[in-house]
């Protein structure tokens, strides 16, 4: 689709910033698909962690993963991502990801909640190693979504010695999805 979507244009981005051998972070994994493509970008000499607080998000990512043939590099982590600096323990990631919201297909009643987020990507800007990459998907469009969306924004512009970006589709009915992206600097 043209212009991509957010989470079209995240791969598209990330594609140029991982290399062969590194380590990816997936803060938020859902059903996989973004778990796939890093595990697809880091090859196979690279790790891939993928976190989420429902049984559902994780085997539903797993099985993805086991379908392509890239469950071997993947830790999948259930728990709750603003423990993520306990749970990464030594690792220094180049890539972090969080698509925010609910999982498609799951209790929409179960959804990324600011203070965990912010918490999340606090932890995130820390271990990401420097020139690294830290991408976050905000949704304002449902219910909480649109307090978090800003919240968000908020703390990638407070680090001044960040480059920082924002991209979304306009002129949408409803609030649209946005991404927003930090480069580390090194
Ligand atoms: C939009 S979905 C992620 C989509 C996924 N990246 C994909 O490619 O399919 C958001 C996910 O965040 C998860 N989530 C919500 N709160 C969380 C938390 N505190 N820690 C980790 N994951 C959380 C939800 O369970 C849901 O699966």
């Amino acid at each position: 689709m043209f212009p991509p979507r957010p989470t079209e244009m995240l791969h598209l981005l990330l594609k140029g910033e991982i290399a062969p051998g590194d380590f990816a972070i997936d803060a938020t994994a859902g059903n996989g698909h973004d778990t796939v493509f890093l595990a697809q970008a880091v090859g196979e000499t690279g790790k891939v962690l993928a976190i989420d607080v429902q049984p559902q998000a994780i085997s539903s990512t797993a099985a993805r993963l086991e379908n392509e043939g890239l469950r071997d590099r993947v830790t999948l982590h259930l728990g709750c991502h603003a423990d993520l600096a306990k749970i990464a323990g030594d690792g220094r990631p180049g890539v972090i990801v969080f698509n925010l919201g609910y999982l498609p297909g799951g209790d929409r009643a179960v959804i990324t909640r600011t203070e965990n987020t912010l918490k999340a990507l606090t932890s995130a800007v820390a271990i990401l190693r420097p020139g690294g990459l830290l991408a976050a998907i905000c949704y304002p469009g449902h219910a909480g979504g649109d307090v978090e969306a800003a919240a968000v924004e908020n703390l990638l512009a407070s680090i001044p010695t960040h480059r920082s970006a924002r991209y979304a589709i306009i002129a949408t009915e409803k609030p649209a999805p946005f991404l927003l992206l930090t480069r580390k600097n090194s």
